[in-house]
């Protein structure tokens, strides 16, 4: 049975349409969607996209407090910029596949694994690595209390795991001995330098955990 005329006397807030019209106008709908996504991807065939590399490019980074430019290939790692290009040698590579944090470094602030970090994406970012953790003569908490709880054997992983502690000391001071295994828990130290690792950390952050004149 047909449906009873609307008799309230409104107007519909559609005009009415029928099946046929309906189709074709969405199907004139859906070719002029495609031909603007075509003239698009048209345009983009035309200008390609951004292609750089592989020969050395110039950019600029950021590395403590600094500007520093680089003529690098752009796949060069940022581990590799730091040490090969710039001299930069306290941050270490150990497994040079993201797996040891021996070369852990800052960007803006949060601990980064630098040998998986482009020098390229860095641009742009403040780049801190452990030659930039203390203010001239003066250590950073952290790095203080490295050397006081004897905190480290052959050094090797200690630039990385000094970075990822002073991060957590400043970021929590009131870090417990539960946050510190976690900091430093991807980073892998031959020389089993743990327990002395947490000792320091946790005294770093009793201390106050930042350089003197930092809020
Ligand atoms: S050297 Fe980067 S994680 Fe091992
Ligand atoms: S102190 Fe030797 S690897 Fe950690």
């Amino acid at each position: 049975m047909a449906p009873p005329d609307d008799d309230s006397g409104s107007k519909p807030l559609l005009p009415k349409l029928s099946r046929r019209a309906f189709f074709t106008g969405a199907g004139a709908s859906a070719l002029t969607a495609t031909l603007t996504q075509s003239v698009a991807e048209a345009a983009t065939a035309a200008t390609g996209p951004s292609v750089v590399g592989p020969e050395p490019i110039g950019f600029s980074l950021s590395i403590n407090g600094r500007n520093v430019s680089v003529q690098v290939d752009p796949a060069t790692t940022l581990a590799e910029v730091l040490r090969n290009h710039l001299g930069m040698t306290g941050t270490k590579i150990g497994c040079d596949r993201g797996a040891c944090s021996a070369c852990t470094v800052w960007l803006d602030g949060e601990v980064a694994a630098s040998c998986m970090t482009l020098a390229f994406d860095a641009r742009g970012r403040k780049i801190t690595t452990i030659e930039g953790l203390a203010r001239g003569d003066e250590l950073h908490p952290v790095q203080r209390a490295f050397v006081e709880n004897d905190a480290m054997q052959c050094g090797f992983c200690t630039p990385g795991m000094v970075m990822s502690c002073a991060a957590l000391v400043e970021r929590n001071p009131k870090c417990t001995l539960d946050d510190v295994k976690q900091a430093v828990s991807g980073h892998l130290c031959r020389c089993g330098t743990y327990p002395n690792v947490f000792k320091a950390t946790l005294a770093a952050a009793k201390g106050g955990g930042k350089p003197k004149g930092q809020s």
